[in-house]
Parts: structure tokens; C-alpha cells; sequence
């Protein structure tokens, strides 16, 4: 999508994909891939590469958009962070509560949708953290952009961890190594649908529903953020990512999905920094040039 057109109207796909949250939810969270009791006796589930890039939490504050279950959120708890999670779906919501009480009784959990997030709750965050399949269920970037400035206390930054828009034109129907450019890059403000019999970590139930979800090219992001206020430190592009994006990608020891040496090095997916100056500030507006230019 580019960043200057408008959704049509995102609420019916809101709805969609918001049933489909709520049935997918407790299927996942009861999965061994889950495994939330493990997660209940310890450990910790942040990658390192993420607690290198968003460096010591101990005492920050954190607000988790897209909190899902809670995961990674009482994981930024057990490294020393304050913790807030949103999550439009009630269900990851009551999961996280009961998970927070047994890890860390001071986080929070709030039901909401991203976008209306600022009708519900108050106050300002040092760290805003969102990661790993969350941009595409979002119909309105430039509107999350300044729900991520309106949060972020002076001073404070967005982390963002996240499927690289590139790689989301894959098929990602192929099974033998293979890669076929089948979706635009650049979104439409009309979502795409695909069908699911189950959700990929559990593949066994059959719960047959469709998903929207909406494309956002790298320049629709940083620019969407520059237009909020906020300034990039950094974006970083990887060749790996953090699930199985394409069926033939090999998960490494350390836990990233990559493709087979056989085929070219792809940016799979891309991590960002964007601070909110201590000071406020207008990005600077390109100047207007009384001449045309010249050939
Ligand atoms: C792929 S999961 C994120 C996974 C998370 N990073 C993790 O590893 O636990 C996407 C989450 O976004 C939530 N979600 C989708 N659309 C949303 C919206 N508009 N507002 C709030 N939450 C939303 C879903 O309920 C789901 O929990």
C-alpha cells in the first residue's frame, strides 16, 4: 500500500481476522510448539539478536503491541523490563494474564485493537516493542505510526523485528527449493485473502477459515514513522527469519529459518530502531522549487 492512499474499509476484515485470531489462539497455546508450561517453569524465549539490538531493559518500561500470548513479552519481564501487552484477541489476553501471574505479576495485559489502543489506555512507554507476523494484519500503517509515537515516552524507541516485505512475494506454495515471485510488493488498500485449513504450528486441527492481510513495502514503513516524528537509527535486512516462511526452508541450531545454500541470499526479514526525540520535531519538508527543472 502506499503510504498516501487510504484502506476503503478495513472493519470487515477486521472482524475476519479477529475470529480468526480467536480460534487459532487456545489451538496454538496448547501446542508442544508453545509449550507454555515449560515456559512457566523458566527460560527465557527473546532471540539474542533482539536483546543486542534493543540493549538492557532492567527497569524500562515496555509496551508489547501484538502481544499474542505473551511470550515474548514475560520474556522482556524475566530480563528486567516493566511490561504492558496488547492484543486484540481476548483469548491470547486471558492466556497471558494466567501465564503474567505465575512469571510476572506486574505485567499487564489490554484487549484492544493497535489502532484504537490510545481510547483505552493512557500514559507513555520507554521501549515500544512489536514483532514476527504483525504489519500485515494492519490496514492503516501511517495510523500505527503515530499510535507507536503517541506511546513512546521523550526519549523513548520503537523495536520492530519482522518478515521482510520482499519475501512475503514468494510462493510460498512450492514445496522443492524454489523462488517464484507470485504477489506484488507494493499493497493495495484492498487486503489479500488466503484460505488455511489450520494454523502452521498446528497443523493436525481443521479449522478451515481466511485471513486478510495487507502489504506494506520498507519505504511505506520508515516513511509512515518520519511522518509521526520519529527517527530511524537503524534497519537492518537478514537473510534468515524467524519461522518457517517458504515449506523448504532449513531451521538452523540457532533457531532461524534460512533458505537452502542451492539458492541466492534473499533479505528474509529486517529489524528497525525509530526514536522519539527528547525534543519534539517536524521532518524537514522538501523544499519548493519556484523554477521547473530543467531538462
Ligand atoms: C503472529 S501473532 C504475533 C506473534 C508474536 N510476535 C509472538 O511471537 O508471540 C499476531 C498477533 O496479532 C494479533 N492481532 C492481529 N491483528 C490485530 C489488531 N488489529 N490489533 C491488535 N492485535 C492484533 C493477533 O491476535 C495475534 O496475537
Amino acid at each position: 500500500m502506499s503510504a498516501a492512499s487510504a484502506p476503503r474499509d478495513p472493519e470487515r476484515y477486521l472482524t475476519d481476522n479477529h475470529r480468526l485470531w480467536q480460534q487459532w489462539t487456545p489451538l496454538k497455546a496448547a501446542s508442544a510448539h508453545y509449550d507454555l508450561d515449560g515456559f512457566r517453569a523458566g527460560g527465557n524465549r527473546m532471540r539474542q539478536l533482539e536483546q543486542d539490538e534493543v540493549g538492557p531493559v532492567e527497569g524500562r518500561t515496555l509496551l508489547h503491541l501484538q502481544s499474542h500470548v505473551g511470550l515474548d513479552t514475560l520474556s522482556w519481564a524475566r530480563l528486567g523490563a516493566r511490561v504492558t501487552g496488547v492484543d486484540f484477541s481476548s483469548r491470547a489476553v486471558e492466556i497471558a494474564t494466567s501465564l503474567a501471574a505465575d512469571v510476572a505479576p506486574d505485567a499487564r495485559f489490554v484487549e484492544s485493537d493497535v489502532l484504537r489502543l490510545p481510547e483505552v489506555l493512557t500514559g507513555t512507554w520507554d521501549i515500544v516493542y512489536t514483532s514476527n507476523g504483525v504489519l500485515g494484519w494492519l490496514p492503516d500503517l501511517r495510523g500505527w505510526a503515530r499510535v507507536v509515537a503517541h506511546f513512546l515516552a521523550p526519549g523513548g524507541f520503537l523495536y520492530l523485528f519482522e518478515g521482510h516485505p520482499a519475501a512475503w512475494m514468494l510462493d510460498n506454495t512450492l514445496l522443492e527449493p524454489e523462488l517464484r515471485l507470485r504477489y506484488s510488493y507494493f499493497g493495495e488498500p484492498e487486503p489479500l485473502s488466503f484460505e488455511y485449513h489450520s494454523p502452521t504450528s498446528v497443523p493436525e486441527a481443521r479449522i478451515p477459515d481466511v485471513e486478510y492481510v495487507w502489504g506494506h513495502t520498507l519505504g511505506d514503513l520508515v516513511t509512515a514513522l518520519a511522518e509521526a516524528g520519529l527517527r530511524v537509527e537503524f534497519l537492518h535486512e537478514w537473510p534468515f527469519v524467524g519461522w518457517r516462511m517458504l515449506p523448504f526452508m532449513e531451521e538452523g541450531r540457532d533457531g532461524w529459518w534460512r533458505l537452502p545454500d542451492t539458492l541466492p541470499a534473499l533479505p528474509l526479514s529486517f529489524s528497525l530502531r525509530a526514536a522519539k526525540p527528547a525534543e519534539p520535531w517536524e521532518p524537514a519538508k522538501p523544499a519548493a522549487s519556484a523554477e521547473p527543472a530543467g531538462p
